[in-house]
């Protein structure tokens, strides 16, 4: 390597180490960044669907789907110490406070839960006021542990 390109390089190391984009540092972290994104994007998705729902069996389909996401986020194993950082919107403060965090993905569980039993009673009002008390708990939740979006 000549002297221009170790310049360059490191100018280039310096450059990506305070751009910010680095990843969280284990693959597993990755892996577990990544798996879970996908079930927050997926609880999004079925959120939007009820909140636009103008019966009550699209809002039971979606608050199933949100139930089974919610299971599945409470393991802890989507969590790994130092998959915060990076990409992901994680705040460090889930590891500060892993009982709290987990104890509201619980929390998730039975909102939806009720959701779904209010809805197969059929009452689209009802049915709205049980969506309504599942969200907050998405967004205390949010407000809490998921950091703003910086991009
Ligand atoms: C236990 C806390 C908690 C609960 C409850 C929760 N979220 Fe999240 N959510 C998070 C965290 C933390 C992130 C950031 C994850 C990451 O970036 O690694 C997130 C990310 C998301 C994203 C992805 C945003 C993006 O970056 O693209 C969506 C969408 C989302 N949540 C929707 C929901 C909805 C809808 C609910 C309720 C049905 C919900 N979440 C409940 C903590 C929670």
């Amino acid at each position: 390597m000549n002297r221009t390109l170790i310049i360059l390089s490191a100018i280039t190391a310096v450059g990506l180490f305070f751009s910010g984009i680095a990843l969280p540092t284990t693959a597993d972290a990755q892996t577990a960044a990544k798996d879970r994104l996908a079930l927050m994007k997926s609880n999004g998705k079925n959120f939007v669907q009820i909140k636009k729902a103008t019966d009550t069996q699209t809002i039971t389909a979606a608050a199933k789907a949100i139930n089974a996401n919610a299971k599945k986020l409470a393991s802890a194993d989507l969590w790994p110490k130092g998959s915060h950082g990076g990409d992901t919107r994680a705040k460090v403060e889930i590891w500060q406070n892993m009982g709290k965090f987990i104890a509201n993905l619980k929390s998730l569980e039975n909102a939806s839960d009720n959701l779904i039993k209010v809805s197969l009673g059929g009452d689209l009002g009802n049915s709205k006021k049980a969506f309504g008390a599942m969200a907050r708990v998405c967004g205390g939740c949010h407000k809490e542990f998921q950091a703003p979006k910086n991009k």
